[in-house]
């Protein structure tokens, strides 16, 4: 066994998350989100599906070649990126780019000239979970007049892109992105500009202590959508990356130790926290389920944190978190539905902690 904490990844569920999205959407391409979890394996495991990538760095341009990844189906979406970087993709065969400004739009041109581009724009979307907040996307209204430019400037348009924010709990939002995307389609239309492909982003939620719409749910939406707002030819690109691989993870960890506070509160501290895993509980906006093994004991209410010394490294304080009272030091701890954006956060061995080890397991290569 390996030692803990260490995240294991279940490909099988990987496989069949993927195929649960491409039922409940059939025409549309599914583009995965690598920040989600660079995982060697299981880009392997989507490139045999048929995804496309998502990457946003070339650090992960060169992983998803690795493994065998044809640069044709990898897009840069990230918009922030240096000029070299752009060149760089370029010349690794990347012909897609996403872009939210003028600057980045003219850097595409001069340093992968004739690329594929889509436009992020910012939704009117509600704000999710772990909401992007303002960082990325212009008004719709740039978003057509950056295309246009895009189009003279010798580029081939894909189309419009929005991002309705990670773990999306409202499947009404991609309605209000597509409606918004729509009428960007059909102004470019005027111009002459035949969209090829809409990119409704990632942010397609699991389920964690708060139940979250299926993919169907969201999926029944998308398709109303897109058959009401959207011309036939215009196909649907999605990019999800929590929903491909959150529900495939599982945290293995262990109580470090148990102790009462000075104001009566009980501590409960793992080998696992914010900087080597749990990064997704900053705000205490994804509140994971914990699986121990003394479950059945009776529970009582219980701050947890993790190893450091640093006193934001707390998981949760605010949030009623019911744990055994038998809990004890030693005691393995499992931290459910935790495949996506743990291990890919921890990078740094800050205070001396390693970066969450990540192990695989199921599926055979087809
Ligand atoms: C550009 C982009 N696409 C897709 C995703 C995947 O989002 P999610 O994991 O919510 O599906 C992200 C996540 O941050 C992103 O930044």
């Amino acid at each position: 066994m390996p030692e803990s904490p260490y995240l294991l990844i279940d490909l099988e569920r990987v496989r069949d998350n993927y195929r649960t999205l491409h039922a409940v959407l059939p025409t549309a391409r599914i583009r995965f989100a690598v920040k989600a979890a660079p995982v060697p394996e299981l880009i392997a495991l989507l490139n045999e599906q048929g995804a496309e990538f998502d990457v946003a760095s070339i650090g992960e341009i060169e992983l998803c070649l690795g493994e065998g990844v044809e640069p044709a189906r990898m897009c840069y979406g990230n918009p922030i990126k240096k000029a070299a970087h752009i060149a760089a993709a370029h010349a690794m065969g990347v012909r897609r780019f996403a872009f939210d400004t003028e600057d980045d739009l003219l850097h595409i041109v001069e340093h992968a000239p004739g690329a594929e581009v889509e436009c992020r724009f910012l939704s009117a979307a509600p704000e999710s979970t772990t909401p992007f907040g303002t960082k990325f996307g212009c008004t719709p209204g740039e978003a057509y007049r950056l295309l246009v430019r895009a189009r003279d400037l010798g580029l081939i348009v894909a189309g419009p892109y929005f991002h309705v924010g990670s773990q999306q709990l409202d499947p009404a939002a991609w309605r209000i992105g597509i409606e918004q995307a729509g009428r960007i389609v059909a102004a470019l239309a005027d111009k002459d500009i035949r969209v090829g492909s809409v990119n409704i982003g990632g942010g397609l939620p699991i389920s964690y202590t708060q139940a979250a719409p299926d993919p169907a749910d969201i999926a029944a939406v998308v398709t109303t959508a897109t058959a009401e707002f959207l011309p036939e030819t215009a196909g649907i690109v999605i990019e999800p990356g929590r929903a491909l691989v959150g529900s495939a993870g599982t945290i293995h960890a262990e109580v470090v130790g148990v102790r009462i506070a000075p104001d009566g509160r009980r501590w409960v501290y793992l080998d696992i926290g914010r900087y080597n895993g749990m990064a997704e509980t900053e705000n205490e906006y994804i509140a994971y389920r914990f699986v121990t093994e003394r479950d059945g004991d009776p529970v009582d209410e219980a701050v947890v944190a993790g190893p450091t010394c640093d006193g934001d490294d707390v998981l949760y304080q605010r949030t009623r978190v019911m744990l055994p009272t038998t809990l004890r030091a030693g005691d393995h701890i499992q931290i459910l539905d935790t495949g996506a954006y743990t291990a890919s956060y921890s990078s740094v061995s800050f205070n001396g902690f390693p970066p969450l080890t990540v192990h695989v397991s199921g599926a055979e290569r087809e």
